[in-house]
């Protein structure tokens, strides 16, 4: 359902036109730097390098200046500092050159909105210099992958939010560019939807060669869809890489997660006894989730069920290590999201969703040793 068929448009595997030849990277950023008129370092001394043909998410919690960066390199805000190139042409110096090699969707309205949703479509198209006939083909096809063909007579402001959202995403897949820049794209959308986001960039990035840059807050999504990722905290890189090798940075831990009973609460007693044993945090009232080294995971469970009692509990979860892991040990602060409210209202057995949820970083407290030895010496 969501293949995107390479059949009426070139597809981006070599440089492209407006690219300085031997450019080796879809993104360079050196030492790159914003401060607003206000004041605000939105971000201070950021490097990082995405080639073509792979995924690079960009995670750090709200105002930690991930838009700031998406917008310089579009060229929207020039640098304070340092220097970005897309595909080696300078985005501070050549904005226009650059907006052509990539595909934006912001993170806020987007324009058009007035128009029906096939003629916004076809009318980027042609504003990116497709044919008539590539228009129609490509609007067709990006119809047909985000379940808009009922809609597509609609204009786009009547539109409920999540269909805005796919609509803006299809615009920046029109033409096919080497580079998608997405600013949470798949913020508001259903499961299914997201589903069909995370798979069509896949798709664009392994079929087409192009390159994304995504920045998200659904970071246990993310992990499977993203090659390499930096963290980004206060304007700064506090990590990048794999997910797997930012991974080790919580070492081999282990994750417990539990969820209580309707009614149930844990006083502060238990909640201090139970952070002797991990890295304990409390993403819901009704939640609480323990990182513990592997050795340990025995004698925690059987703390837990002593301490807590299965009668009070709904649910329980041992997984391994996430990427999400990795983000409260490193950044240390919540990601909060928009789609629920951050009360007790989450359903259990959700433990592959947190990251959709209220706060996910309430870090009550890192008790055991182990777990802050093994999470030291964050790369750059
Ligand atoms: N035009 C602007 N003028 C002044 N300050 C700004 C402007 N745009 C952003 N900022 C500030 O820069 C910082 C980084 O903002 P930015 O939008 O880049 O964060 P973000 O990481 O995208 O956050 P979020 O996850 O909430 O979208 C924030 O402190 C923000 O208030
Ligand atoms: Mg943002």
């Amino acid at each position: 359902m969501v293949t995107i068929e390479s059949t009426t448009c070139p597809v981006n595997t070599t440089v492209p036109a407006a690219a300085e030849p031997g450019s080796d990277f879809a993104i360079d950023a050196v030492d790159l730097t914003k401060v607003y008129k206000t004041g605000t370092r939105a971000n201070d001394g950021i490097t990082i390098a995405v080639r073509r043909g792979e995924v690079y998410g960009l995670l750090g919690p709200n105002g930690a200046g991930k838009s700031t960066f998406v917008q310089q390199v579009l060229g929207l805000k020039k640098p304070t500092a340092g220097q970005v190139r897309v595909f080696g042409v300078d985005a501070g110096r050549k904005p226009d050159a650059v907006k052509r090699l990539i595909g934006y969707l912001p993170q806020t309205a987007f324009a058009m909105r007035d128009l029906l949703t096939d003629e916004a479509l076809y009318f980027t198209a042609r504003l990116k210099g497709l044919s008539h006939a590539d228009a129609v083909a490509q609007r067709a096809e990006l119809l047909r992958t985000f379940d808009l063909e009922e809609t597509r007579r609609q204009a786009i402001s009547t539109l409920s939010g999540g269909m805005q959202r796919s609509v803006g995403f299809a615009m920046a897949l029109l033409g096919r560019p080497p580079l998608l820049l997405l600013d949470e794209p798949t913020n508001d959308l259903d499961p299914l939807r997201r589903r069909t986001v995370w798979e069509a960039i896949r798709n664009a990035v392994t079929h087409e060669g192009a390159a994304c840059l995504l920045v998200t807050h659904n970071v246990l999504e993310a992990e499977h869809v993203v090659d390499r990722v930096a963290l980004i905290d206060a304007g700064r890189v506090v990590a990048q890489g794999t997910p797997g090798a930012l991974k080790s940075h919580v070492g081999d831990s282990i994750r417990l997660e539990v969820w209580l009973r309707d009614g149930v609460s844990l006083s502060e007693a238990q909640l201090l006894r139970l952070s002797e044993l991990g890295v304990l945090r409390r993403p819901r009232p009704r939640q609480v989730t323990l990182l513990v080294r592997p050795e340990g995971v025995g004698a925690t469970v059987d703390v837990v069920l002593r301490e807590i009692g299965p009668a009070a509990l709904a649910d329980f979860h041992v997984a391994t290590a996430s990427l999400e892991d990795v983000y409260v040990e490193l950044v240390g602060r919540g990601i909060r999201d928009t789609e629920e409210p951050p009360d007790d209202s989450g359903e259990p057995g959700r433990a592959g969703e947190l990251g959709h949820g209220g706060e996910v970083g309430e870090l009550v407290a890192a008790g055991a040793a182990g777990m802050a030895g093994s999470a030291s010496g964050t790369g750059n």
